[in-house]
Parts: structure tokens; C-alpha cells; sequence
């Protein structure tokens, strides 16, 4: 049976959360909106029209959140900053009710005992920013700096840990390219500025920090997934390629000083040829402290000569008859220390953190219990993945479990669970998981 004890007792062992997600009162105590809070407005966007107010209302009961995670047994909480609490209008005048929400969510996790680990930006963009064109348009470095700034001056004394970014290519993508998250943009003409922008504020971001904030610990995060060729033809390997370099490799190495990489997939060779990037490869660098790895499902990869530009097509789990979550992503707990593997193999990363995992499923109150036995199977399957991979040598020093409650998924509304604690969206009541008991014996608590 594993044990927490494998990990050895520098083990940082921690549960995630984002602000859009928990917090609710979206336009309260001065909060401007953000993206999300426009998106979720328009009808037609989100699984049966959830609106993200008041999620979990975490606002309100943070208090009584931070117990919770202390009750589990972690010793981490990882959270995020709303931009547009702290700044109404992405910039420009400081909402002080914000900046003291967050001195209160920061002292109540150290007087529990608990280290705050704060991501400065998890995909609420103020929507007066996007106004402007968001992460497509150039003025937005400017003003994320200007966020950060803020942050690292304000509550840089107290929190030495510090997470830039929560998944660049998830917003990119999903807001930018496909248009299902906010904003609800499309198309490679607002997907590869956005990139630029992103890649940018992620150096920017880490600069500001190590600058403002003495002895800092800073990270960023990534998403990642193995991709495994459907087959072994030269058509299915390159395709795979193609969708690695655009969902492992596109944010990490800049930040390494690597540049984008064009050499697997000529549309990012026009991408740098049109946008200059090669100019900017300097300023894309930043030598981060940790590098914080999110995984939630490989990805089987065909050719696919119908699919614009990618010409690359998902085989799901399903199809395969492979076991998977109620989001339909694939468990296999493999392909977790396959991709820890690939990130560890960049000479430059020093230390990995996993800064997100976990999986949905569609718990129900039964008397009183939410018996998510499979959840359990599912953390203990990909635990043991990075046990392995720190064994081998691999410098992981952190696991970090999404979520600490069922929230708003995005898009997915209120639909999909994925929390150690059972939020009833009716009463808000926080109900104990049967899986967040096993993490508080787990954790020895
Ligand atoms: C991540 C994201 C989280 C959460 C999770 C589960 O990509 O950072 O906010 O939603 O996925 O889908």
C-alpha cells in the first residue's frame, strides 16, 4: 500500500483551487466582471446555462474552506488572485475591499497553518481588458505587469509562493482558438497573439516577482498529456508530434530560452516568421524555481487530412474502451509518468511540482455518505505514478490534488464533480467525500 511516508517528508502535499471557480459574489464588494462572468451570461455557452455566481460562495466561508483543507490533512492551499477584484477595470484604480479579501484568505491559512501558494492568473481576465482585444492585443503586458506588481508589493511578505500562470495553453486554446472557454474567441489570428502575449506575461510575471518579492519561490503551470500515435504509420507519428508540440512543448520552451517550437510543425515557422518571435526570445526566458505539471488524460492521436491545419484527430477513450472518468478522459496512470518523464527531460527544469490532479465522477449522496471508491482507485493508481517517477530520481517535490469542492468546471457548469468535499449547489453545504477521508489517512491526520 503506498504511504505518504514514500514521498519522504519534504513532501509538499497540497489541494488547488481557482478563484472564477469558488468564490461567487462576481459583482460584489467592488469586484469589476471578468470573462467568465460575460460569458457565462450569454445563453447557450455553459452546460445547461449555469451561471457562476455564487459557485461556492468561498467568499463568504472561506474560513470555514481553510478548515476544511487543514481537516484533510494538507498542508498547501493553492489559489487563485481575481485580476478584477483587485482591479476593477484590469487597471488603473485598486479596489481595496479585493486587496484586503485576499490579506484575510492569507492570514487565515497561516494562523491554520497552512502555506499559501497564490496562481496570479487562472482565466478570469477583466472583461474590460478583453474589451481591448484581451491576450490578442499588446497592451495587455502592460497591464498584467501592472497586476503582479500589485500582488508581489501587497502580500509578497507573507506568501513566498507563487504561481504566474495556471495552464497557458488551456486558456489559449479553449478561449482563443476553439471558442468554448471565454471569451469565446476563434481562429489562428486570435490564437497565436494570444500565444505571443501569454509567453511574454509568463517571463514578465516571474521577473516582477523575483524582483518584488525576497526569497521567493516561483513557478509556473503547464498542462500536459502524453500523445501516443494511434498507430505506428508515419502518418499517425507525425501528427502525434504535431499535437505534443502544441500542447507540451508551446509555453514551456520559451520560458527556457528555447524559443517556440516551430522545428516538428511548419505553422509555428510561419507563426515566428509572421509575429517576430525569434526578436522576443530573450524576454520569453525566465528561470522559474518550479515548474508546476497538471495532467488529467493522455491523448490517442490519428491523422487526419479533414481537420483543418492540425490535421490530427482524438481517438477517445471510449471508442477504445478504455477506462475513463465521467468527463470521458482516459485513466491511465502510465501516461502520467510517461509526461512527467518528458518535462524532467529538459536540463533546465530543476524541480516539478504537480500542481493539479484528480478526476470527476457523478457522486451522489447516499445517507448521508458520497462513497467515490473511484476516486480513490484513481489516486492511489497515479500516486503510485509519481512515486515511481521520483524514485527513479526525478526531482518531483509536490503533489497538489484538484479540488478541494465540487465547483464551476467552466463550461461544464456545475456538472463536473471533481472535489475531495461534496458541494450541494442548492444549500451550499460542504459534505466530506469518502475520497477526502482517504486523503486525510493518507496524510497520517
Ligand atoms: C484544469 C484547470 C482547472 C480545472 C481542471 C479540471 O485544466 O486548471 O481549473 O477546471 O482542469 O478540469
Amino acid at each position: 500500500m503506498i504511504k505518504a511516508s514514500d514521498f519522504g517528508s519534504d513532501f509538499i502535499w497540497g489541494v488547488a483551487t481557482a478563484a472564477a471557480q469558488i468564490e461567487g459574489t462576481a459583482s460584489q464588494y467592488g469586484k469589476g466582471p471578468s470573462i467568465w462572468d460575460t460569458f457565462t451570461a450569454k445563453s447557450g455557452k455553459i452546460k445547461r446555462n449555469h451561471k457562476l455566481d455564487p459557485a461556492c460562495d468561498f467568499y463568504h466561508r472561506y474560513t470555514e474552506d481553510v478548515a476544511l483543507v487543514k481537516l484533510l490533512g494538507f498542508k498547501v492551499f493553492r489559489f487563485s488572485i481575481a485580476w478584477s477584484r483587485i482591479l476593477p477595470a484590469g487597471r488603473g484604480e485598486v479596489n481595496q475591499e479585493g486587496i484586503r479579501f485576499y490579506h484575510n484568505l492569507i492570514d487565515e491559512c497561516l494562523t491554520q497553518g497552512i502555506t499559501p501558494y497564490i496562481t496570479l492568473y487562472h482565466w478570469d481576465l477583466p472583461q474590460a481588458l478583453e474589451d481591448e482585444g484581451g491576450w490578442t492585443s499588446f497592451s495587455i503586458n502592460a497591464a498584467f505587469n501592472a497586476f503582479v506588481s500589485i500582488c508581489a508589493l501587497e502580500y509578497g511578505d507573507k506568501v513566498k509562493n507563487w504561481i504566474v500562470l495556471n495552464e497557458p495553453f488551456g486558456y489559449t486554446s479553449l478561449g482563443y482558438m476553439l471558442g468554448v472557454h471565454a471569451p469565446g474567441k476563434t481562429g489562428l489570428s486570435n490564437f497565436f497573439p494570444a500565444v505571443l502575449h501569454t509567453a511574454l506575461a509568463q517571463a514578465d510575471g516571474g521577473k516582477i516577482l523575483r524582483a518584488e518579492v525576497a526569497n521567493a519561490n516561483i513557478g509556473t503551470t503547464f498542462s500536459c498529456s502524453e500523445i501516443i500515435p494511434y498507430t505506428q504509420s508515419d502518418n499517425d507519428i507525425l501528427a502525434a508530434k504535431r499535437v505534443d508540440t502544441l500542447m507540451n512543448r508551446l509555453f514551456v520552451e520559451p520560458a527556457q530560452g528555447l524559443g517556440f517550437p516551430t522545428a516538428d510543425w511548419d505553422v509555428l515557422e510561419k507563426f515566428q516568421i509572421e509575429y517576430g518571435t525569434w526578436r522576443l526570445q530573450e524576454r520569453m526566458k525566465f528561470d522559474f524555481d518550479f515548474i508546476g505539471l497538471q495532467n488529467y488524460f493522455p491523448l490517442t492521436i490519428k491523422y487526419n487530412a479533414f481537420i483543418p491545419v492540425i490535421q490530427a484527430w482524438e481517438v477517445k477513450a471510449k471508442g477504445r474502451k478504455k477506462p475513463h472518468t465521467s468527463m470521458g478522459w482516459e485513466i491511465n496512470a502510465d501516461s502520467f509518468y510517461n509526461i512527467i518523464k518528458q518535462f524532467a527531460g529538459y536540463p533546465n527544469i530543476k524541480n516539478l511540482m504537480i500542481t493539479e490532479n484528480g478526476a470527476a465522477y457523478h457522486d451522489k449522496i447516499t445517507n448521508g455518505n458520497i462513497v467515490d471508491a473511484e476516486r480513490i482507485d484513481y489516486f492511489k493508481l497515479y500516486l503510485k505514478a509519481v512515486l515511481k517517477a521520483k524514485n527513479e530520481g526525478i526531482n518531483v517535490t509536490g503533489y497538489m490534488a484538484w479540488t478541494l469542492m465540487d465547483n464551476f468546471e467552466w463550461a461544464e457548469g456545475f456538472n463536473a464533480r471533481f472535489g475531495l468535499v461534496y458541494t450541494d449547489f442548492h444549500t451550499l453545504k460542504r459534505t466530506i467525500k469518502y475520497s477526502g477521508y482517504w486523503w486525510q489517512e493518507f496524510l497520517g491526520n
